[in-house]
């Protein structure tokens, strides 16, 4: 039986991001190994011609899920029929650049972007928002799309979680698969928080199993927190093939489910849980299953959890309040 192709659209394709997920995408990493795709590249003009030579490299693979590609640089005919919408092209801070001025930049893509999903995306649209600030520039493209379900917009906290993972692992001489139930909270940041304190380790729990109070403070947070400048400072770019991955890494679980015994990490919209305020698109722990993401309940958070979720939020509030007094919300 031939299945009919999803339409996947990808902003900022001809960035580094998009040149690291198209390939991935085409072969099949989004949405599994029998799920044809078409995509739609979505691009400001001046870097229509990179994606030209990428659309170009894309035939050239002969991808046999690969349905289409077709170029656009109007959000409007970009997003027409998309299922999925990979938001990755945002406004990076120049030299000079405020907070106020990046949100506000920010805020002149993700709205149109959030009006022209509202207005000509398919009605199962599912978006991830990968451009920073990711939480906020999601908030700011939901709050365009009164017609769309909330839950749609979600932001990449992904690869924060990968990274926590990652670094958990490593200490305690286990593999990744070894690692469940780790946890981002907050803003896609150096505010946000990993904790450890319901993640288990092969079945134990990973605050107990790691009995070292001082590595969780001075290295492991700092780390995954700041990991993002990290890799700017070496690589004189920021992360490409790992946010790519992240980001193949958020959607295939978000439609194909999460393993039993397990949750992953995700920026959504908040119903108040844990003392989000509703409507913020935060991180939080989440499971998913039939196409839908839920937050995670019932969890017991101490002390040293609750301050840093809440330094986290507060941000997130912040960011909220500056978008909401620049009339972009
Ligand atoms: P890049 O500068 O290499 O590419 C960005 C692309 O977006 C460019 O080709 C640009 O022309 C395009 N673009 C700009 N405005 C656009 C618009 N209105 N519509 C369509 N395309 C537009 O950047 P990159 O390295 O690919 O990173 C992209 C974004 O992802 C950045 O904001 C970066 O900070 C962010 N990022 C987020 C995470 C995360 O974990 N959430 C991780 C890494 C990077
Ligand atoms: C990352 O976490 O790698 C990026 O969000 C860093 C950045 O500022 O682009």
């Amino acid at each position: 039986m031939t299945r009919t192709p999803v339409n996947v659209t990808v902003t900022g394709a001809a960035g580094q991001i998009g040149y690291a997920l198209l390939f991935r995408i085409a072969s099949g990493h989004l949405l599994g190994p029998d799920v044809p795709v078409k995509l739609r590249l979505l691009e400001i003009p001046q870097g229509v011609k990179a994606a030209e030579g990428t659309a170009m490299e894309l035939d050239d693979c002969a991808f046999p899920l690969l349905a289409g590609i077709d170029i656009f640089d109007d959000p409007n005919q970009g997003f027409a029929g998309a299922n999925i919408g990979l938001l990755v092209g945002a406004r990076p801070r120049g030299p000079g650049m405020e907070r106020g001025d990046l949100l506000a930049a920010n805020g002149g893509i993700f709205g149109p972007q959030g009006k022209a999903i509202n207005d000509h995306a398919a009605d199962d649209v599912k978006v991830l928002v990968v451009g920073n600030p990711a939480n906020t520039n999601a908030l700011i493209a939901q709050r365009n799309a009164p017609d769309v379900p909330a839950d749609r917009f979600t932001a990449m906290t992904r690869l924060d979680h990968n990274r926590a993972v990652a670094q958990l692992a490593k200490k305690l001489g286990v593999t990744v698969s070894d690692v469940k139930k780790l946890t981002i909270w907050g803003n896609h940041s150096a505010t946000q928080y990993p904790d450890v304190f319901h993640a288990e380790v092969n079945g134990e729990n990973a605050a107990k199993a790691l009995s070292d109070d001082a590595w969780l403070s001075d290295y492991f947070i700092p780390t995954v927190a700041k990991r993002g400048a990290a890799i700017i400072d070496a690589r004189g770019a920021s992360s490409a093939a790992s946010a790519a991955n992240a980001a193949l890494d958020h959607v295939f679980t978000w439609t194909n489910g999460t393993a039993d015994g397990d949750w992953t990490s995700a920026g959504v919209v908040s119903d108040g849980s844990y003392g989000v305020p509703a409507g913020l698109i935060s991180s939080f722990p989440v499971t998913a299953k039939d196409g839908k993401f839920e937050i995670v309940q019932g969890l017991d958070i101490n002390d040293f959890s609750r301050a840093r979720i809440d330094a986290s939020v507060n941000e997130l509030v912040e960011e909220r309040d500056a978008v909401a007094g620049l009339g972009l919300i």
